[in-house]
């Protein structure tokens, strides 16, 4: 018996990408700038003072880059579209050449017989939406919801998976806590609130996606960590009950209309700015829920820090193998947040809709890429998934992070997640030993099934 035949017969396999990380063509067609532009231009910001400007050129490769994932066989792509090509201001005119680009990317992932998984919003806010305040105010939140509709308006017709946000942990507590993503701000008040404001935006665009498409698959996506104390003692144990609200209490509570976390509400001990509704709003019933997985967490008490007042720790084992991000390679993790999910927040139907690692890939002098680190970290994180699955979680479909190495935020392009490689000069694209290998279980899963 295979280890993967827990798996469901219609078990969804699927690659990854975002608009930001692989499109380039930053200033084509009526696109406007996001704050990822910005951000990334400012000196010191990224990595090698690394944009996306470039990045995989994909807005020009996209029938070469389908014709990759037809090679690997996978049932579909999860991709992102960029809000300012489709309305450059934030709330304003719609730029049709902006959902012409993606019309034709996703006429030809049809064509191909590959499903489109739409994600409407990966962190490439208008800049324009960020100059009257971002995030942080409530106008933004009605605008993502009325841009929503236009996109699915338009592509309704033939994408039926959508998925409102990606990670807003990230844009939350990384692009306006921490700072080290944009747009760079660093101020509890307003993280919280744009934490507010994209679960707003998000029980709004659901309303807006269903209105405009009824038969829509709606889910939201949401990056989380198994934690950890990093000792026994009484004050890391509470800094792991405080760090699982921040990173996954916060994100999962109000979504399933059970308001947010109060042990929370009184760490951050800011004002939620809601107005009558809002939480019926927020706790829009969803179709599916997408989970990122890629690493644990051991957090120790933080009194000193910013909140939630709990520190990143070293995994206290000795020799756990670790990614070129430093991450600690732990499958058992997905697994375990998988059950989570189903067991805690009764989930119906669950996609990992990111997974994957970065290693220091090389051509060599045959052409050929050779990545068994991260073949053994797919094979690893595919058996945390069937485990899961036997155990009873709804999981549904795995979209490897990522198609294509590409433009890795504030750590530029020398992080490679691909399964694919990306020569950056020359833009040649080299399938790894590790996408050889997905395409080879994607096929014996199918003779299985
Ligand atoms: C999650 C994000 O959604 C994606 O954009 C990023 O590249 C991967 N994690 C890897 O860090």
């Amino acid at each position: 018996m295979n280890e993967l035949d827990a798996l469901p017969a219609d078990f969804t396999w699927g690659v990854a990408t975002a608009s930001y990380q692989i499109e380039g063509a930053v200033a084509e067609d009526g696109r406007a700038p996001s704050i990822w532009d910005t951000f990334s231009h400012t000196p010191g910001k990224t990595a090698g003072g690394d944009t996306g400007d470039v990045a995989c050129d994909h807005y020009h490769r996209v029938p070469e880059d389908i014709g990759l994932m037809k090679g690997l066989g996978v049932d579909a792509y999860r991709f992102s579209l960029a809000w300012p090509r489709i309305v450059p201001d934030g709330g304003g005119e719609v730029n049709k050449a902006g959902l012409d680009f993606y019309d034709r990317l996703v006429d030809g992932l049809l064509e191909a017989g590959i499903r489109p998984f739409a994600t409407l919003y990966h962190w490439d806010l208008p800049q324009a939406s960020q100059d009257r305040g971002g995030w942080p105010e409530r106008t933004t939140a009605e605008h993502f919801a009325r841009y929503a509709g236009i996109v699915v308006e338009r592509l309704g017709d033939r994408v039926k998976d959508w998925a409102t946000l990606n990670e807003p942990l990230c844009s939350s507590w990384i692009g306006h806590l921490e700072g080290t993503m944009a747009p760079g701000v660093r101020d509890l008040t307003a993280a919280v609130r744009t934490s507010y404001h994209l679960h707003l935006g998000h029980g709004l665009a659901v309303q807006a996606i269903r209105a405009a498409s009824p038969d829509a698959r709606v889910g939201i996506v949401n990056n989380l960590s198994p934690i950890l104390p990093a000792s026994d003692s009484d004050a890391d144990r509470a800094a792991a009950v405080r760090a699982d609200g921040h990173t996954n209490r916060w994100w999962l509570d109000p979504i399933h209309g059970r308001g947010y976390p109060q042990d929370m509400v009184e760490v951050y001990g800011v004002d939620l700015p809601v107005h009558e509704g809002d939480l019926e709003t927020i706790a829009a019933p969803l179709d599916w829920l997408g989970l990122n997985y890629y690493f644990r967490q051991f957090v120790q008490d933080d009194p000193e820090g910013p909140a939630p007042f709990a520190k990143m720790a070293d995994a206290p084992v000795a020799d756990r193998p670790h990614t070129y991000m430093g991450w600690e390679v732990y499958s058992d993790g997905l697994e375990e947040l998988l059950l989570r999910l189903s067991d805690e927040y009764g989930a119906r139907r669950l996609y990992v809709t990111e997974n994957g690692s970065a290693y220091q890939d090389t051509v060599r002098a045959d052409g050929t890429v050779d990545d068994p680190e991260r073949t053994r970290y797919l094979e690893d994180h595919l058996a945390a998934v069937a485990r899961a699955a036997a155990k009873g979680a709804p999981v549904a479909g795995y979209f490897a992070w990522s198609l294509l190495d590409n433009f890795e935020w504030a750590y530029g392009y020398d992080k490679r997640f691909g399964l694919v490689h990306v020569d950056y000069g020359t833009q040649v694209r080299t399938v790894k030993s590790s996408g050889h290998r997905y395409a080879g279980i994607i096929r014996a899963a199918r003779e299985r099934a």
